[in-house]
């Protein structure tokens, strides 16, 4: 969803903010704006992308040593000027930034317009910076003010505010991403750990209805509780290169091409964590799995692979469903949440859901003190490194690896994942090879023009064909679906004319039933391009894949990356910012 980020300290403020901008906008990229501070507030914003913005908008024109900024992923009220942030109170004395929703905006409106303010925007953030202006007018304390506007909101928020009242920046979060940065001197906060790496490793993550008043000091208090909490500063051990493109043109194929390290990364786990883990698994009289996206696909290829190497049954939930099926938690249960940012907020809330309920949360997330982390009883880190493009490439494979050696642990098989990995290694390895690129290129050019596409897979091979479909479709706009082998006939096949593509994705386990389901659909003219580890006459195209068995979630989805990356340069959409989408979807 949107991204913020905040600054305070004796730099240019203007230039850190558009840095920071820069490194959030996968989070949205519909409008931006910024609010500087130097004694009067000055604000400058629009619709577009961030760098075509501030060029237009001249944002390195403004000069203070405080700000706040805003990329925005549209929700309440469509793309104008108007509807970017900062948002101004009506005595333009008060910015705010806002990502998140206001679920009482509309009462709050009214109650507002009652006492005179007027409203600009169709926006639920709008109603932020005049409460607060409510509030200081009956009582001169502006960090009171803001305590007291913010306690009236219902629903999600992560917020900046920046105020000519007031020498600082408010920082406050409920229910969405907020982090603090501590550098020298000076402060950041933001949506994400990324907008301010280069500056400093020093983090402080922060609770729901953490209130932070960041000037030359930080001070947290928590709303809530009405007390003033202890801060705790942590290290990151992400690196600065890591969340930057290098020499490669998008962050999507440089994601791609480091599958070669994150896969054996994953599996750098602590071993009394994994046990305990395991033993709660063990012990369980259910198990769901709740996630989304790309998530959920790892999650429907772990269902299957803990069926057949452990021989547990699990319940694999969207996470939006989730609440269709909460009875039957308890505190025997165990759910198992997937989520690469930790911020999603259908996992959130179907997490919560199950802990009152009793049950035991299990997470496995890539971004450290991400909401999950902090909801979960036990987690497991992907330890992927920050991931920048909307799509998720390397953090999906991570999670299939973690959720493979899991299913090993729960038979005492650990130490064979471990081994294969070295062997999934050269794997992975030739699958990202100038070759391979070279081959996948030539796959693009040929089926770039074609307006539908179907996958198809059996057994583990089925959640592989969704991820596939999901890959192609999200950064491409080519409309792709995946079904199950044995479900062709029942209807989709209708859909096959002379040269529809058709990726079937093929398993030593399964080849002779999906052999013949792609024979079916060549006799009815489809276009037949097989993974997998030989050749057969029906494939009008082969991309060769080593069979590697229950590995072959990790191993057969990279090649379909990569084609989903060519046919996104081939038909001129930005892979690393697909159009209406976002990395982190923070709100219901
Ligand atoms: C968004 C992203 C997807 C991601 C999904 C779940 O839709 O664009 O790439 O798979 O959210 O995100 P999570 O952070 O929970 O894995």
């Amino acid at each position: 969803m949107c991204g913020i980020i905040g600054y305070v300290g004796n730099k240019n403020a203007s230039s850190i903010l558009l840095n920071g901008l820069k490194n959030l906008e996968y989070r949205g990229y519909d409008s931006c704006g910024i609010a500087v501070l130097n004694k009067e507030l000055q604000t400058r914003k629009n619709v577009g992308k961030v760098s075509e913005v501030a060029k237009k908008e001249n944002f390195l024109g403004l000069m203070g040593r405080m700000g706040i900024a805003h990329t925005r992923w549209a929700t309440h009220g469509g793309v104008t000027k108007e509807n970017a942030h900062p948002h101004l109170s009506n005595n333009k004395k008060i910015a705010v930034v806002h990502n998140g929703i206001i679920e009482n905006h509309e009462e709050l409106k009214k109650f507002l317009k009652n006492k005179g303010f007027n409203f600009y925007s169709e926006t639920d953030t709008e109603v932020i910076p005049n409460l607060i202006e409510y509030e200081f007018s009956r009582n001169q304390d502006f960090v009171q003010a803001c305590k007291k506007a913010l306690k009236r909101l219902k629903g999600s928020y992560a917020v900046l505010i920046l105020s000519a009242y007031f020498d600082g920046v408010i920082a406050s979060r409920h229910e969405s991403p907020l982090v603090i940065g501590v550098g020298d001197n000076e402060f950041f906060a933001a949506s994400d750990i990324p907008a301010f790496l280069e500056y400093t490793k020093k983090v402080v993550y922060l609770y729901d209805y953490d209130f932070v008043v960041l000037n030359k000091n930080i001070k947290i208090f928590n709303l809530k509780k009405n007390e003033e909490i202890k801060v705790k500063i942590s290290s990151i051990d992400w690196s600065v290169s890591q969340a930057k493109k290098g020499d490669f043109e998008h962050f999507m194929l440089k994601e791609i091409n480091e599958q070669v390290e994150t896969l054996k990364k994953a599996l750098h786990q602590d071993k009394r964590v994994l046990n305990k883990i395991v033993t709660n698994l063990k012990n369980a009289k259910n198990i769901f799995f709740v996630a989304c996206g790309s998530s959920y696909h790892a999650a429907l290829t772990a269902s299957y692979l803990f069926s057949s190497i452990a021989n547990k049954q699990v319940n694999v939930m969207v996470a939006s469903e989730f609440p269709n099926f909460n009875h039957f938690i308890n505190k025997n249960s165990v759910v198992l949440a997937i989520s690469q940012s930790g911020e999603t907020a259908d996992v959130l809330e179907s997490v919560k859901y199950a802990k009152q309920k009793g049950a035991k949360i299990i997470s496995i997330v890539n971004v450290m003190g991400s909401s999950l982390v902090r909801d979960s009883d036990e987690f497991l880190l992907l330890n992927a490194g920050p991931e920048i493009c909307v799509l998720s490439t390397k953090s999906y494979t991570s999670q299939v690896v973690l959720l493979t050696l899991l299913a090993y642990s729960l038979v005492k098989k650990y130490e064979e994942v471990l081994k294969k990995i070295n062997y999934l290694w050269n794997v992975v390895y030739y699958l990202t090879s100038e070759n391979m690129k070279t081959k996948i290129k030539e796959l693009a050019r040929r089926i770039k023009n074609k307006e539908h596409l179907f996958t198809i897979g059996r057994g583990l091979e089925y959640p592989t064909a969704m991820e596939a479909a999901l890959k192609i479709k999200e950064v491409s706009y080519i409309h792709a679906e995946a079904f199950p082998g044995g479900e062709l006939k029942h209807g989709t096949i209708a859909l096959i004319e002379k040269n529809t593509p058709c990726i079937v994705f093929v398993s030593e386990k399964n080849k002779h039933l999906i052999i013949s389901n792609a024979t079916e659909l060549k006799s009815r003219g489809a276009y037949i391009i097989g993974v997998a580890s030989v050749n057969n006459p029906v494939f009008d195209f082969w991309i060769k894949v080593p069979e590697t068995n229950s590995f072959n979630p990790i191993t057969q989805i990279i090649p379909i990356q990569l084609l989903a990356y060519e046919l996104a340069l081939l038909r001129k959409c930005n892979p690393d910012m697909p159009r209406n989408l976002a990395k982190s979807v923070t709100v219901k």
